[in-house]
């Protein structure tokens, strides 16, 4: 893979620095819920004042608008990032999907973000995968930079495509199985273990695609309807009963996944083994969680929903790298060309 040019080797002294950062964290109350990926933004942003910008303008997109929306104004975004990072030469700009012309790569949408600026810093990894004006776009207008967080995403997912150290298990769990089918084929066939849980094995029971043979779980927690509190019982996997749904993974694939993880060299998880949110359907999370924290190996966790699990369980200081991105490291996973990466001149 090769790499786009770094922060590193740009001369920001005195300039204004347009950045583009993935702040795009959730929500409750008007409040951030979890400021994992504004702490993931500081490093680049610390370089930069470190480095004496003049200003350094920080843009992102919030949630999915469609136009301006008070309700995905990035002023919570901004307010949590000033108390991390409190530098008068450090701006939010509003959320870039308040412009219509963003989603669109609209050249009109990238020039009023280029404008007054001298250079361009994409550290925005999540973002990566979208062909949008405030992540490739802009690139063609300013000289170009990829941020430190970009980097290091980069350096440690693209780990994962090269020589690993064996056994690699891969974990797939979670809902979406058309976003992670690719990562199934591709990262899958160079796998020596895949383990599959969460609503993703109960799709490959019914139409199983890959060309190898993957871990489907041997039971699960079945419940008589999706609630916290619907009655449930652990049955074989093959013998869910009609209109009952699989919650969780049950005791006996806990066993075999957590194992597989035990002795693995290197691991790439992505998505829960069932819905951990509700407590009586979490425990394959957690035994996969805990697996993971403790394999002697190289791990990572990608996805909104699984590094969500691990940072609740604490366990996130135990693994090798957890990626800001959901989608973006599917798609890096998958051997597809990020344009946001693709944009930046290679270093
Ligand atoms: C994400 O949360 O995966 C990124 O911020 C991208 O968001 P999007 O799917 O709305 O483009």
């Amino acid at each position: 893979m090769q790499r786009p040019r770094s922060v590193r080797e740009a001369n920001v002294k005195g300039k204004t620095v347009l950045v583009r950062a993935d702040l795009n964290v959730p929500l409750e109350d008007g409040r951030v819920a979890d400021d994992t990926r504004i702490r993931a933004s500081l490093p680049t942003l610390r370089y930069l004042l470190e480095h004496e910008a003049a200003q350094v303008a920080v843009c992102s997109h919030l949630g999915r608008p469609k136009g301006p929306d008070p309700a995905f104004a990035i002023a919570p975004v901004a307010a949590a990032l000033r108390e991390l990072l409190p530098d008068d030469r450090v701006h939010v700009l509003e959320n870039t999907r308040f412009d219509l012309g963003e989603t669109k790569n609209d050249p009109e949408s990238a020039k009023r973000l280029a404008d007054g600026m001298d250079l361009f810093v994409n550290d925005a990894f999540g973002s990566a995968h979208r062909a949008h004006a405030s992540t490739e776009g802009v690139a063609q207008l300013l000289p170009a930079y990829a941020g430190l967080l970009l980097e290091q995403e980069l350096e440690m997912l693209g780990r994962l495509l090269g020589d690993v150290e064996r056994p690699f298990v891969l974990v797939a769990g979670g809902a979406k199985v058309e976003d992670k089918l690719g990562v199934l084929l591709k990262l899958g066939s160079r796998a020596d273990v895949v383990l599959v849980g969460g609503k993703m094995a109960e799709e490959l029971r019914d139409e199983n695609p890959l060309p190898y043979d993957a871990e489907l779980p041997r039971d699960v927690v079945a419940a008589a309807g999706f609630e916290a509190d619907a009655e449930s019982n652990v049955v074989p996997y093959d013998a869910l009963p009609e209109g009952w749904l699989g919650l969780d993974i049950g005791p006996v694939t806990r066993k075999l996944f957590a194992e597989k993880i035990r002795s693995a060299r290197t691991v790439f998880w992505n998505g829960p083994m069932g819905v951990f949110e509700w407590p009586r359907f979490a425990a394959g999370t957690k035994v996969v969680a805990e697996a993971v924290a403790d394999a002697d190996a190289f791990t990572v966790v990608g996805g909104g929903d699984s590094v969500r699990a691990i940072q609740e369980l604490g366990l996130a200081d135990r693994v090798s790298w957890i990626s800001t991105g959901g989608g973006a490291s599917l798609e890096l996973l998958e051997g597809k060309e990020l344009p946001g990466v693709a944009a930046i001149p290679v270093g």
